[in-house]
């Protein structure tokens, strides 16, 4: 694997890549890889020929009162279970190749950046959606794949591609988890170790909600009290909770037959985000 930092280099590498016509397939991150991040690797293997991954921890996607500075940066580990997964390329750019003056261009996904991490987080979807956006000018790639766990940003990302009509193939890959359930995540890292142990309760709480549902409970709202004061009572402090249609990530209706529940609690000073889809 090929370790490049400017577009010059990304440009050369991906030109010699692509001989004979082969395709790529994209999986930007911002590093501190864990096995969730491994099996986006794994899936673009099987989605192109040429799987380029992109570590780049983006500012604008930040809160003022967020982690930032503190966001884990661990570029030597990293770099080695992307070889280990089978990655051909990295990119690595900086602030400088990211954002060049004059910088007075943002994407902006409508609507549906206003619920959720978007109602908690203002301006964290404009963050994405235009590093995303320059990212995959810069890759050109046939296929990008992101994780599911991050449901909300994987459809901003979507309509966006959608909307533009970008030539890119969008590729959601389940959440992967740790044995008792957690969401792989960076932000694990901030766990105590008592908090690491009531950290998969957020899931549990989930896979609830959705036993009720399926089993023809549609008191959306009832549920959502019940899973937040589960979530209290487990030490969170949740943030939201939300039964949605997974269509517009609206709040469901009775009628909605795809859902998929959304959640985000703090739990010390990790804030965990975490999801469960339900077919009615
Ligand atoms: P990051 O949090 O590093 O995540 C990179 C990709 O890994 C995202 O597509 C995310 O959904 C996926 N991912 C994270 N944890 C996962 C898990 N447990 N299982 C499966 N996939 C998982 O998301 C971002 O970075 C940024 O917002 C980015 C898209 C790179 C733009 O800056």
């Amino acid at each position: 694997m090929k370790t490049v930092a400017t577009l010059e280099d990304l440009r050369a590498n991906l030109n010699d890549l692509r001989a004979g016509n082969k395709t790529v397939a994209f999986v930007p991150t911002m590093g501190n890889l864990h096995e969730g991040h491994m099996k986006l690797v794994d899936q673009a293997r099987r989605e192109a020929d040429i799987v380029v991954a992109s570590i780049f921890i983006n500012p604008t996607q930040f809160g003022e009162n967020e982690d930032l500075s503190g966001y884990p940066r661990t570029l030597e580990e990293d770099k080695k279970k992307l070889i280990a997964e089978g990655c051909h390329l990295l990119y690595t750019p900086n602030n400088a190749i990211m954002y060049p003056e004059p910088d007075l261009t943002r994407v902006e996904v409508k609507k549906i950046t206003t619920l959720h991490c978007g109602a908690s987080r203002p301006g964290h979807f404009v963050g994405v959606a235009t590093i995303v956006l320059k990212l995959f000018n810069q890759v050109q790639p046939d296929a990008a794949v992101f994780g599911l766990k991050d449901f909300q940003q994987f459809t901003v990302l979507k309509t966006m591609v959608d909307n533009l009509f970008l030539p890119i193939r969008m590729v959601g890959v389940d959440t992967g988890r740790a044995d008792d359930g957690l969401a792989h995540s960076s932000r694990n890292n901030y766990l105590t170790s008592d908090e690491r142990e009531r950290a998969p309760q957020l899931y549990r709480i989930l896979k609830q909600t959705k036993a009720a549902i399926e089993g023809g409970d549609t008191h959306f709202a009832q549920l959502t009290r019940q899973a937040k004061e589960a979530l209290t009572q487990a030490g969170f402090t949740p943030d939201y909770f939300n039964i949605s249609r997974r269509l517009d990530l609206e709040p469901a209706t009775e009628d909605d037959r795809e859902l998929v529940i959304l959640a985000a609690a703090f739990l010390g000073k990790a804030r965990l985000i975490d999801n469960i889809q339900i077919d009615r």
